[in-house]
């Protein structure tokens, strides 16, 4: 199975490579499989491991560090299909880029059970960043993550964004936005708390979808003046999704993902949960309303390609002991929902309703997202020379999630209870099975640091 369809084929491995795919029966197959070690997927489909372009682990936010390390992260990722990803290095306000990166490589190194790229969260442009933006882009960072949101922390003001825009014009990198007008919801924010209005669902509320699409429109304009490719990242609403449509019509390089949460939950039933169990699906941008039509929307860009990409945003916090610290106002809850484990699982559910194609299915959770960060075709296919990432899936299992059998270093789950048809078999990660029988086999530290290529949308 790859993004352009499906085909029966016996695939050689040669240890971490594919080194041939053949048509099963063929006289070279058979010879083939005379000295082989042979895995059956009979019944099964044969796909490249799923590649996540956007977690977060062991990443501060406020008091707090996201409850993954790269190490339990990794393993879960595995369990569900995914054999790559690419984790956000984050610079903070005042602090040098270089050393942000440094902090994250020890982090990361070592303690990986799969591969694993970086992007750079860029939280304060200034002319040292830039420099250092050139430099990461020849080691293999190609990817650079600015906010609109979060006044000072994170945020970059529209000077900063487009000098940031301008650089990677020349560098060759992508500029990916957190598109919400942060000064806008922060003032929002402080009158619903002055209101009394402190319940995790105030959290949707204030950051209305407006200033998503008002963020996202201006962001897109910014691109243009600066000559710069943009990829939009956890896109949560229509408005948001016609201002890419609009761009990408008008022949734009501007490109944007979408996350599970945003097609499975809602403002009223997960983020409006009663008491403070909302909190547990507290994340930026929010959940959205059910009366709209954001769900029924993002599906038609996930088939029409204006999004091209699903990632998980993982960014897990437990309920107990983490999420609590906004016990007394939405704006203490640490923002992110982890979900690294089952962005196959929840995405192939849309080849069951009929909203995608199995190859779509292929090309949003893998190959796409290989091709856009510069891991193509090393990850996100099956073909000779590439990585012997493979996971066999099975369509006919079926399953439900659960904070029970989930491996995300979490004390709930965002989807507990949801129905899966369909479930990972097998998964081998550069020709080495760690997922089988429902046993992990892998072991951390055997995942390797990918440095990337540039963007393969713009070639
Ligand atoms: O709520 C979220 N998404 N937390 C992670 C940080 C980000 O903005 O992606
Ligand atoms: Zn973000
Ligand atoms: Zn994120």
């Amino acid at each position: 199975m790859s993004a352009t369809g499906a085909d029966p084929a016996d695939v050689l491995i040669d240890d971490e490579k594919i080194v041939a795919v053949l048509e099963p029966g063929s006289s070279i197959a058979q010879a083939a499989a005379a000295s082989a070690e042979i895995i059956d997927a009979t019944g099964k489909y044969v796909i490249p491991g799923g590649v996540d372009v956007h977690t977060h682990m062991e990443v501060p936010f406020g008091a707090t560090t996201s409850s993954d390390t790269f190490e339990t992260g990794t393993i879960a990722a595995a369990w569900g299909g995914t054999t790559t990803i690419v984790d956000f290095a984050t610079q903070t306000y005042g602090r040098q880029v270089r050393e942000c990166l440094d902090e994250w490589h020890g982090k990361a190194e070592g303690n990986c059970a799969i591969d694993y790229g970086f992007h750079m969260i860029i939280g304060d442009v200034n002319n040292d960043s830039l420099r250092e933006m050139d430099k990461l882009v020849d080691e293999g960072i190609t990817s650079f993550k600015l906010f609109m949101a979060y006044p000072g922390v994170y945020l970059s003001d529209d000077r900063q964004i487009l000098q940031a825009m301008q650089s990677c014009s020349n560098n060759g990198g992508l500029i990916m936005m957190h598109a919400e007008n942060g000064i806008a919801i922060d003032l929002l924010a402080e009158q619903a708390a002055a209101r009394g209005e402190t319940d995790p669902i105030n959290h949707g509320l204030v950051r209305r979808h407006e200033l998503e699409s008002e963020a996202t429109h201006r962001a897109i304009k910014l691109a243009k003046v600066g000559a710069a490719p943009l990829y939009i990242v956890h896109l949560s609403a229509s408005g948001a999704l016609e201002e890419v449509a609009r761009a990408r019509n008008n022949g734009a390089n501007v490109f944007a993902e979408t996350c599970p949460q945003y097609l499975y939950l809602t403002l009223e039933d997960h983020l409006g949960a009663p008491g403070f169990e909302g909190a547990k699906y507290v994340c930026s941008t929010p959940l959205r309303s059910k009366h709209e039509h954001h769900q029924a929307d993002l599906w038609t860009g996930l088939r029409t390609n204006d999004l091209s990409v699903v990632a998980t945003d993982h960014c897990p916090f437990c309920f107990k002991d983490q999420k609590d610290a906004g016990v007394d106002d939405f704006r203490d809850i640490p923002n992110g929902i982890g979900g690294v484990e089952h962005r196959m699982d929840l995405i192939y559910q849309g080849v069951v309703t009929g909203e995608i194609s199995i190859a779509r299915w292929v090309e949003l959770c893998s190959t796409t997202p290989a091709r856009m960060f510069g891991l193509y075709p090393q990850k996100g296919t099956i073909q000779p020379g590439a990585d012997a990432d493979i996971v066999l899936y099975d369509p006919n299992a079926s399953w439900s999630i659960s904070v029970d059998n989930h491996h995300m270093n979490m004390d709930y789950s965002a989807y507990e209870g949801f129905a899966i048809s369909g479930k990972v078999d097998t998964v081998m990660s550069r020709g080495e099975v760690i997922i089988a029988n429902d046993q992990f086999h892998g072991a951390s530290g055997r995942g390797k640091y990918i440095a990337r290529g540039l963007t393969q949308y713009l070639m």
